[in-house]
This record gives C-alpha cells, structure tokens and sequence, in this order.
C-alpha cells in the first residue's frame, strides 16, 4: 500500500488494490483533462460537509455535459466503505469522474456514449504543523492565466500547478491568482483579506471556486457578527490588508504573512484570523459530535 493511498481504491463499481487498479489510456481524462474531482476532508472518520461537497461534484458534472455515475447515496455508500477500510482516522478522500474512453481520439463526444470512469481513494488528511501556523506562510502573487470557467471542479488543473509550482520555486506557500488586477483566488484555495477589522470575500462569479471553506467562513462571519463585505478585491488592497487568509479543505485557515517578499500587517498572523480558525476548529468539534 501506497502511504499516500489507502487499499481498496474504488473504481467503476469495484474496490480493489491500487496495484490493480488500471483504465484506458484512451481514458479522456488522461487524453484531454476531460473530467472532475472533489477532495472531502474526514475528521474522526467522518466525512465534512460531504453533501455540499457531492452537491457540487454534481453542478461541476453538469457544467461539463457529463451525467453523474452515482447518485448522492451511491457516493456516499462509496465514500464510507472507503473512510471505514483507510488506516487513518483523519483522512482526506478524493473523488474523480472523466467522460471515459472511447475507442479513438476525438475532441468532441463519444457519439456512441462509453461509461464515465469513476475513480476515489482515500489518503490520509495532511494538515498544517502548528508551528507553520503560528508563523504563518508566503505567497506570490501571478497572473491568472486559467480559463473562464474556473467555478467548476475540473481536473485541467495545468495553470494552478504551474502557478503553485512557481511558489515553491520561490519558496513560497500558495499563489495568488490576480486577473485583470483583481485578486481571484489562491492555485488551490480561496482567500480573504481584512481591513480595518473588516473580512473582504471575493464573490462567487465564474472565475473563482466556491469553496466549501469558503462557505463556511462565511457563514462563521455572519453568525458571530464580524463585518463582512463581499465584494471584488483590487490588487492595490491585497497589498495594503491588515492579514490575508488561504482557506481550503485541507488547509482550514492560514494566514498569509508575506506576499512577494513584503510583509503583510505587521508580518505576524492577525487577531481576525486567529479568532475564525477557532470558530472553525469549534464549528468542526460541534459537528462532529452531532450524530
Ligand atoms: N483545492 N480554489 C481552488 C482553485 C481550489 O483548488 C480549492 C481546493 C479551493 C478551496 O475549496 P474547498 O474549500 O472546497 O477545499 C479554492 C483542493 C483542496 C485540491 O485541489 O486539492
């Protein structure tokens, strides 16, 4: 077994070994980044916010044309067998649907439909050690250079993994994804900005991921009354914020204390974001006990 990757895998109905676990490589997917994914965080060996998460596996698959293999119980059935079998208590789980593999290759649809390839696995939850937290972590900031569409969940992830892995040449935790001078998201995770104790949420258009964090946040923001404006963030304002946060399933929420070498607030975590991932931790524990 993989320490990465849990034995069973689940693929197209079965769960068996990783090592025997094999599709086409006329797989589109594999051909043209033809499909989708989710990640699930689990905490105590139960699945987080795990509707939310197949609600938008199932926007993402019909944003890409392509019909859901599994209904909502038949993930979930999935995903427990697969949390239920894993070594770990916490674990992330991650869920890939591709339109299949025809017997040719063609941009445009199978014309006779071939079955989707359903693929998940379950690995365990890699989260940020305490002292890097307390730290907080550098980002850089690069052009957006995605395509229009970057609401849905899909697996062509060519221009995030080149901007993150421009971060971590430049030693660098996250990239922030600026179009047009406007602050979209991180390479893998949204972010927020606070000013004047302010919390500043880019909107949910076509050209940002709605987090499942993100939501949350949200949603913390407004039940415990910290002034909230969801609104377009300018470049100029990332750089003059009292803190900038990454939010992400595995990520939680971390503070980003540097961008391009400059500090941000006075280059310590702040006092906002140290009271939302407390929120969150005690968000977690109270729906965990829940059940
Ligand atoms: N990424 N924006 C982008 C581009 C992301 O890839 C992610 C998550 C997020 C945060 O979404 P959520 O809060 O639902 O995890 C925002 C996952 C973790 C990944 O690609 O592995």
């Amino acid at each position: 077994m993989s320490p990465y990757v849990a034995d069973p895998v689940y693929l197209n109905g079965q769960f068996l070994p990783l090592a025997e676990a094999g599709i086409s490589p006329l797989d589109r997917g594999f051909l043209y980044g033809d499909g989708v994914y989710e990640l699930i965080p689990v905490y105590s060996r139960r699945a987080f916010r795990i509707d939310e998460h197949l609600n938008r596996l199932a926007a993402t698959l019909a944003g890409i044309k392509l019909a859901n293999p599994l209904d909502q119980a038949g993930w979930k059935a999935v995903v427990e067998k697969l949390i239920a079998d894993a070594p770990w208590d916490d674990q992330s789980i991650y869920l890939q649907v591709t339109r299949g593999a025809d017997n040719k290759r063609d941009h445009a649809f199978p014309t006779t439909p071939v079955p989707a390839t359903a693929f998940a696995f379950a690995g365990p939850l890699v989260t940020t050690p305490p002292d890097v937290r307390a730290r907080g972590v550098s980002a850089i900031s690069v052009a957006d250079q995605r395509w229009a569409r970057c609401d849905l969940k899909v697996i062509s992830l060519l221009a995030n993994v080149l901007a993150r892995q421009q971060a971590v040449e430049d030693g660098c935790a996250e990239a922030l994804l600026i179009r047009d001078g406007w602050l979209k998201e991180g390479a893998a995770s949204n972010i927020f900005v606070v000013k004047n104790g302010v919390l500043l949420a880019p909107p949910k258009t076509q050209l940002m991921l709605p987090g499942i964090t993100y939501d949350i946040i949200l949603e913390l923001a407004e039940s415990r009354g910290l002034p909230l404006e969801i609104r377009e963030i300018h470049e100029t304002e990332l750089r003059s914020a009292d803190e900038v946060w990454m939010t992400s399933s595995t990520k939680e929420v971390l503070a980003i204390t540097q961008i391009d070498g400059q500090p941000v607030g006075n280059g310590q975590p702040g006092p906002v974001g140290e009271q939302m991932w407390q929120w969150y931790q005690d968000f977690k524990q109270s729906v965990m006990r829940k059940g």
